[in-house]
C-alpha cells in the first residue's frame, strides 16, 4: 500500500499522459481545460486505494480511475450551467471560458470517454464495470433533476433531500470504490459493503459541501459562494434551520427561498443570520461526524487488514474537515 499522496501523483501522471490534442479545439480545448483545473481527485484515488486494499495491483485500476474521474468532470462542466456557476477550481466555468453549446457538447464526450476508457478491461471486468457505471450514471442525473425541481418547490422533505444527494453525489464515489472492488474480483459481499461505505462518505462530503457553499471561501473553495441560496437550492443547512427555527422564522425562511431576487445581498446576509442563530453550522457538522461514523462501522464488518481500514477512515476523516 502508498500513501494517499502518493496514489494521486500516480493518478495525476496517469492522467498527463491521456490528455488529447486533437481537432476540433472547441471540443478538446475545454475537456483538456477541466481535467488541468486539479481538483481533489478523491473519486480515482478512491478507486485506486480500493483496488490495493482488495490485493490487487493499482495499476490494474488506472483506466477505471480515469473513467471515474472524466465522468465526474463531464458532471461539474453540465452542471455549472445548470447552476449557472462562474467560477470553478478558482477557474472561469467551461461555458464562461467558451460558452453554454461547447460545454453541453465537452461533457457529452467526456461521458463517451468514460465507457472508451473502461472498453480495455477483458470482457467481463469490462462488463461488470460498465455495469456499475450505468447504474450510477442514470443516478445522478435522476438525482441533478431531482436538486433542480426542488428549488421550485416548497414541500421538500429531508427524507427527499437525502435521495437527491444520495443519487447527485453518493452514488458516483460510492461506485468509485466498488469499481476497485470488482478490479480485485473480491466477493460480492465486500462490493455491497465497500459500496456503503462510499455511500455514507458521499453523503457526509455532501453535506460538507452544502456547508462551503456558504461558510468556505472563495480562494480556498475555488467556486461563488452563495450560489445554492441565490437559486433557492434547499441544501441540509435549509432542513436543519426548519427543525430548530421558530415558527414564524420558519415562515420568513421558506418564503426568501421562495423567490429569485436580481439583487440576492440582503436575501443572503438575512439568511446567513437565521442560520447562524440558529445553530445551523454546529448541527451540520454534527450530522457529518455522524455519516462518517456510519462509514466506519461498515468497514468493521470487511475482512480485511486493521491497517488498511486505517488508511480508509483516515481518509473519510480528512474529507470532514475540508475548506476545498
Ligand atoms: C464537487 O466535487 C461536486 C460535488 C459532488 C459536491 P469535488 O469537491 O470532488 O470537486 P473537485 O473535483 O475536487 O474539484
Ligand atoms: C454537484 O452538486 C453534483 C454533481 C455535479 C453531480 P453541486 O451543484 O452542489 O456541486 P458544486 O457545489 O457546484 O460543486
Ligand atoms: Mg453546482
Ligand atoms: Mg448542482
Ligand atoms: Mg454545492
Amino acid at each position: 500500500m502508498y500513501t494517499i499522496t502518493q496514489y494521486t501523483d500516480f493518478f495525476i501522471s496517469y492522467l498527463e499522459n491521456q490528455i488529447i490534442d486533437k481537432e476540433p479545439k472547441n471540443l478538446y480545448d475545454p475537456i483538456s481545460y477541466i481535467l488541468s483545473l486539479g481538483g481533489k481527485r478523491i473519486r480515482p484515488v478512491l478507486t485506486l486505494l480500493t483496488t490495493e486494499i482488495f490485493d490487487t495491483d493499482y495499476k490494474l485500476a488506472l483506466p477505471a480511475a480515469l473513467a471515474v474521474e472524466v465522468f465526474h468532470n463531464s458532471s461539474l462542466v453540465h452542471d455549472d450551467i445548470i447552476d449557472e456557476d462562474p467560477i470553478r477550481r478558482g477557474k472561469p466555468t467551461v461555458h464562461k471560458k467558451w460558452n453554454t453549446n461547447v460545454a453541453i457538447l465537452a461533457g457529452d464526450a467526456m461521458i463517451i470517454l468514460t465507457y472508451h476508457y473502461l472498453q480495455g478491461y477483458e470482457p467481463n471486468l469490462a462488463k461488470a464495470l460498465t455495469k456499475a457505471v450505468n447504474k450510477m450514471g442514470i443516478e445522478v442525473c435522476e438525482g441533478q433533476t431531482w436538486d433542480v425541481d426542488f428549488e421550485t418547490r416548497q414541500d421538500v422533505t429531508v427524507s427527499e433531500y437525502l435521495k437527491m444527494i444520495e443519487y447527485k453525489t453518493g452514488a458516483l464515489i460510492a461506485t468509485s470504490m466498488k469499481m476497485g472492488a470488482i478490479i480485485a474480483q473480491t466477493s460480492k459481499e465486500n462490493y455491497d459493503l465497500i459500496y456503503d461505505f462510499g455511500l455514507n462518505v458521499g453523503l457526509a462530503f455532501q453535506l460538507q459541501d452544502d456547508y462551503l457553499d456558504l461558510f468556505g471561501d472563495t480562494p480556498t473553495f475555488g467556486r461563488r459562494l452563495c450560489g445554492d441560496i441565490i437559486s433557492n437550492k434547499k441544501t441540509y443547512l435549509y432542513f436543519k434551520a426548519l427543525e430548530i427555527l421558530s415558527e414564524s422564522e420558519k415562515q420568513q425562511l421558506m418564503e426568501l427561498y421562495a423567490v429569485r431576487l436580481d439583487d440576492n445581498a440582503k436575501k443572503i446576509e438575512t439568511i446567513t443570520e437565521l442560520f447562524q442563530a440558529s445553530g445551523v453550522p454546529a448541527a451540520t457538522q454534527e450530522s457529518i461526524k455522524k455519516y462518517t461514523f456510519k462509514a466506519s462501522e461498515i468497514l468493521d464488518k470487511i475482512n480485511i487488514d486493521e491497517d488498511k481500514k486505517t488508511i480508509l477512515r483516515a481518509f473519510a476523516e480528512s474529507l470532514i474537515g475540508r475548506r476545498v
